[in-house]
């Protein structure tokens, strides 16, 4: 769980790689480095903590260093976070930065110590390093891939050497894209590094050997078979990699929801037709077929899933399972199931290899991601992609909404493809839907009175968060959120689950969300814990003539079917957390402990 960078140009390769490193700090941010090619020699700076506290020491020193580097943001796997164990790694003549986890580095590592290799560190990295010095006799490519053939497990790889200006890169299992300039050529895990400096890129895929110069790239397989480059140009702008003057991507991130979930809708919704314009890879006697959909995700993207088991067997007379990918191991499936894994950035290792298990039951199964060509949709019949544009605040936000509203679109193309949903229904929902943009809007609007909510609570020792039906997913999601950002304790509950235990926590003054919204039952449950001394905070339908005289706050959101509110109460609860995380004076965009994309089980 780490990034790493490299630059082969005609600048200097410091201010490079320091910039793309920090765009890439969200993928781990516990120690960094970089190796740059100085007057023919290895520059190597590296230490636990910030890019900018390491850029300073560069700096410092007097900016050393030609055009050729590679750099590395680490999320600790292998040994804590200390200078030593921090990237790059040298072995003899050769720098080496890695992204993923080498499996079999302790047979690796045993081998090379009998052959007199020091180790100073305890990262299998290192071991990396050594195997691919131990290979290297002038040519670094032939070094690299006679090192990735003895490996085991998953690498991005960025290595260069001593007196040469090329880099040489290696893909198995781990993200890693080359930006094509004029005069400079670039490597990265991740494109929202890269846009500054070039919008054409090539994805590697497994199996890939790069090498790289200021002028050309060559691509080979492992057996050294010239491969063609398949040249992308990415149309995300630099301003939407950018914090566009918000103090946290976070906010901006929330804020640009009416607009992303506009993306998700965009081109799909056919009101005329009463139907969804998303191909899903399944013919229609195959959706008519279908008997069972089985999800499996992480985190934000699991409470996505939970959506999905209110709404098919409504919309599409479908049953749900949802499971939790890393749980996945045990789960049977059975033909007629569609599997559908839900991950935003693609690459969550646990979700990952929960699809590769599922590709032994010989099942249909697609992904809904926000990141094209991320790992999940090469391994997949389909992708439904979100299309948020980059997410960079570790705490999922316009991503989880465009998983809802696409989970949605899938579920109208199901109830439509199993005759289960009429067209008139179809018709109203699909309107309703092009609304939300709008009223996600009128939420955003409600952000003072929210803002004072959270400054209210912002010391409590914990939160509570109910919901029934489709509002059980947000209050589990409001929780994670209040929980990862503001590190208050926070549970989510379904509105009838509290008297079954956890209503002894409840004392007075203790906060209470309720997502009441629809239904009369929640009220119930809302008088329930008010009798405990709890101080509920009701985000409800506007005009709703209940809910103030049992609530001690309300908020309202706009008026929309039970499914849509999910999605206004979402946006509600993310702005809560924001502003606690905010009042408490947290670290809102990397909180402690988590990185933005969990690439190890
Ligand atoms: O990229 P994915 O959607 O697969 O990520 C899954 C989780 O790691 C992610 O949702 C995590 O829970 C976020 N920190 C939530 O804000």
């Amino acid at each position: 769980m780490c990034g790493i960078v490299g630059y082969a140009g005609c600048d200097k390769a410091g201010p490079v790689l320091f910039d793309t490193l920090k765009r890439l700090e969200y993928r781990g941010y516990d120690s960094a480095g970089v190796a740059i090619i100085s007057d023919g020699d290895l520059l190597v700076l590296k230490a636990a903590g910030r890019i900018a506290d390491l850029e300073k020491s560069y700096l410092r020193g007097g900016s050393l260093g030609s055009s050729t580097g590679i750099g590395h943001t680490r999320w600790a796997t292998h040994g804590p976070p200390t200078t030593e164990n921090a990237h790059p790694h040298v072995s003899g003549d050769v720098a080496v930065v890695h992204n993923g986890i080498i499996q079999n580095y302790l047979e690796l590592k045993e081998d090379l110590l009998r052959r007199g290799f020091v180790f100073r560190s305890d990262t299998d990295t290192e071991v990396l390093a050594h195997l691919i010095g131990s290979f290297y006799m002038g040519d670094l490519e032939e070094a690299v891939r006679s090192a990735v053939c003895r490996v085991e497990g998953s690498y991005a790889i960025a290595a260069l050497a001593r007196g040469s200006s090329r880099l040489v890169c290696a893909r198995n299992e781990s993200p890693l894209v080359i930006g094509i300039g004029k005069g400079a050529n670039y490597v990265a895990s991740d494109v929202s590094a890269l846009l500054p400096y070039t919008r054409d890129i090539v994805r590697m895929n497994d199996g890939e050997i790069a090498v790289i110069d200021h002028e050309r790239v060559v691509l080979r397989d492992l057996s050294g078979i010239l491969l063609p480059l398949d040249l992308e140009r990415v149309d995300w702008d630099v301003e939407a990699a950018e914090r566009a003057g918000y103090p946290h991507f976070m906010l901006k991130e929330i804020h640009e929801q009416p607009r992303s979930v506009q993306e998700t809708i965009a081109t799909r919704v056919s009101e005329m037709d009463g139907d969804v314009r998303i191909d899903i890879g399944l013919t229609v006697d195959e959706i008519r077929a279908l008997e069972r959909v089985s999800i499996v995700a992480c985190g934000t993207s699991y409470h996505a899933a939970v959506l999905a088991k209110y709404l098919y067997p409504k919309a599409a007379g479908l049953p749900v399972d949802v499971e939790v990918a890393s749980e996945f191991q045990h789960h049977l499936l059975r033909p007629g199931t569609l599997l559908l894994s839900i991950t935003q950035s693609g690459e969550t290792a646990d979700t990952l290899s929960a699809m590769k298990r599922a590709s032994t039951f010989g099942v249909k199964r697609i992904a809904i991601s926000n990141v094209v060509g991320s790992t999940v949709t090469r391994m997949v019949d389909e992708t439904i992609y979100t299309r948020c544009g980059p997410e960079i605040g570790v705490a999922a936000t316009k991503t989880f909404t465009g998983q809802l509203v696409s989970l949605i679109l899938l579920g109208i193309k199901l109830g439509r493809g199993k005759n289960h949903l009429s067209y008139e229904n179809s018709r109203k929902m699909l309107v309703e839907l092009t609304r939300l943009p709008g009223q996600i809007q009128e939420v955003l609007e409600r952000r003072d009175q929210i803002r004072e909510i959270a400054e209210k609570y912002a010391n409590s020792d914990r939160y509570f968060f109910i919901g029934r039906d489709y509002l059980y997913p947000i209050a589990l999601e409001g929780a994670l959120k209040m929980k990862e950002i503001s590190y208050i304790s926070a549970e989510g509950y379904p509105g009838g689950e509290l008297k079954h235990g956890p209503l002894a926590l409840i004392t007075e003054g203790t906060p209470v969300v309720a997502l009441a919204t629809f239904g009369k039952k929640i009220q119930a449950n809302i008088k329930e814990v008010r009798a405990r001394g709890a101080d509920v905070i009701a985000f409800a339908s506007e005009g709703d003539p209940d809910i103030s005289k049992i609530a001690n706050t309300v908020v309202e959101l706009p008026v929309a079917r039970p499914v849509l509110s999910s999605v206004l109460c979402t946006v509600a609860l993310q702005l809560l957390a924001y502003y606690t995380a905010d009042a408490r004076g947290l670290p809102i965009d990397k909180p402690r402990n988590l990185a933005k994309s969990v690439t190890v089980e």
